[in-house]
């Protein structure tokens, strides 16, 4: 692959998948996956996983800096005040059928929310803050109602006086949640916000490029995370824990897996060579809920499964991605396993809009090369001779 910086010669870059190119510059996010090193502006993922909140490092994505008590009050309450879906929205949530998967849902009404935009298609960078303010607050009230509907069960409405985690929780379960399982969520919304040019984040980018809506490019950007090589992989996890009958049976299964050349869910990133930093702190987290919620079960399968990655040489320097310990982490969080997937879009909500405002702020229409490998020439053939 040559550089895919070099202007004219971009041309004739070729790197499947986009392998190592460079398609824009970013003040967003930082990767060194060589060296399993994430960080949001220059704050390693860590130190925000440690200290900060899901709000206020979404006000660092979007601001470029932390904000003082007041502007964190302030943005807080903007987002509280903002729970509420509109009617329409609520109506045709319920005429979604509860067979659906949650994440088709969500994709369908993150789009809905447009319908019920006066200005759906402003993309002056104040406007389409308002705008991700809006779908950032309200796409948890959409999963949440959409989950109570699948249920049957009546819809419980937003509460402005909680955060953004309990009141998700509070409104999926009817019952506030315990600081415990709040703060664990909101630890993965911050691990879960921002990413580079992830595939999700591209998609993001690339809509936004041809200046369409906000809505749109978030409805892409869900449908590109929804894949299993990519957001999917936490439910793939999970469906793999509970197929592994017992900790024990976790060498074979794995060394089956291995044999058939067949992917791992959890495992393995394009960029990480090393091992994920979200996935070490996720580790932590997963450990200590997991004890807390009698999952210990979960928790030591999940180390079985790393230590067999570890040891096998068919797998060596394929590390635990971000998806790994979420699995056990939501599992123990009381989160149905098709939730799972969904809870990344509500963080990545986060991360998709502040580089729609990036993308925006400095635009230039995305719109690679392909290496076109069919035939030349070739005579029309009519139908009756064909
Ligand atoms: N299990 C076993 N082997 C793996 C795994 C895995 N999870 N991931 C990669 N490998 C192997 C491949 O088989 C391949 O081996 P080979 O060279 O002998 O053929 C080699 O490692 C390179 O793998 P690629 O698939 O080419 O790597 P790529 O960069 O395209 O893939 C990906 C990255 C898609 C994440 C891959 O590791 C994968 O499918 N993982 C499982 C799904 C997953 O966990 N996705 C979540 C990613 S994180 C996120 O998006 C939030």
């Amino acid at each position: 692959m040559t550089n895919a910086t070099q202007g004219q010669n971009a041309m004739t870059t070729y790197a499947k998948g986009l392998e190592g190119v460079i398609a824009t510059d970013s003040k967003l996010s930082f990767i060194d996956g060589e060296k399993g090193i994430l960080e949001y502006i220059g704050i390693p993922i860590g130190e925000l996983a440690s200290h900060s909140t899901f709000e206020e490092t979404v006000f660092f994505l979007w601001n470029g800096r932390l904000p003082k008590k007041a502007e964190l009050d302030a943005f807080v309450a903007s987002i509280r005040a903002r729970y509420e879906i509109p009617k329409g929205v609520e109506a045709l949530l319920t005429t979604i059928p509860a067979t659906a998967e949650p994440m088709h849902a969500i994709r369908t009404l993150v789009s809905a929310l447009g319908l019920h935009d006066p200005k759906p298609n402003a993309i002056d960078v104040p406007t389409v803050r308002e705008k991700a303010l809006n779908i950032l607050a309200q796409t948890p009230t959409l999963l949440a109602y959409f989950h109570r509907h699948r249920q049957g069960k009546p819809l419980v409405r937003p509460d402005s006086g909680k955060s953004l985690c309990e009141n998700f929780l509070y409104m999926l379960n009817g019952a506030a949640p315990t600081p415990a399982m709040t703060k664990a969520l909101d630890v993965c919304l911050v691990l879960h916000t921002d990413h580079g040019l992830n595939n999700s984040t591209f998609t993001t980018r690339v809509i936004i490029s041809t200046e369409s809506d906000l809505y749109s490019a978030l409805t892409g950007a869900i449908g590109s995370l929804r894949g299993p090589l990519h957001g999917g992989a936490n439910e793939g996890v999970m469906r793999m824990l509970n197929q592994i009958p017992s900790v024990a049976a976790c060498e074979s299964f794995i060394q089956d897996k291995l044999a058939k050349k067949d992917k791992i869910p959890g495992f393995g990133h394009r960029v990480y060579k090393a091992y994920d930093p979200r996935a070490s702190h996720l580790k932590v987290l997963a450990k200590q809920l997991a004890q807390d919620t009698g999952n210990m079960d979960l928790f030591e399968k999940s180390s079985a499964i790393e230590a067999v990655m570890n040891r096998e040489k068919a797998a060596k320097g394929i590390y635990p991605n971000v998806d790994f310990y979420s699995a056990t982490t939501y599992h123990c969080i009381g989160l149905p396993l098709d939730l799972f997937t969904p809870m990344f879009v509500i963080g990545r909500v986060g991360g998709w809009s502040a580089h729609a405002l990036e993308q925006l702020s400095n635009n230039r229409l995305y719109r690679p090369s392909v290496d076109y490998t069919g035939p030349h020439n070739v005579p029309y053939t009519p139908i009756d001779k064909r």
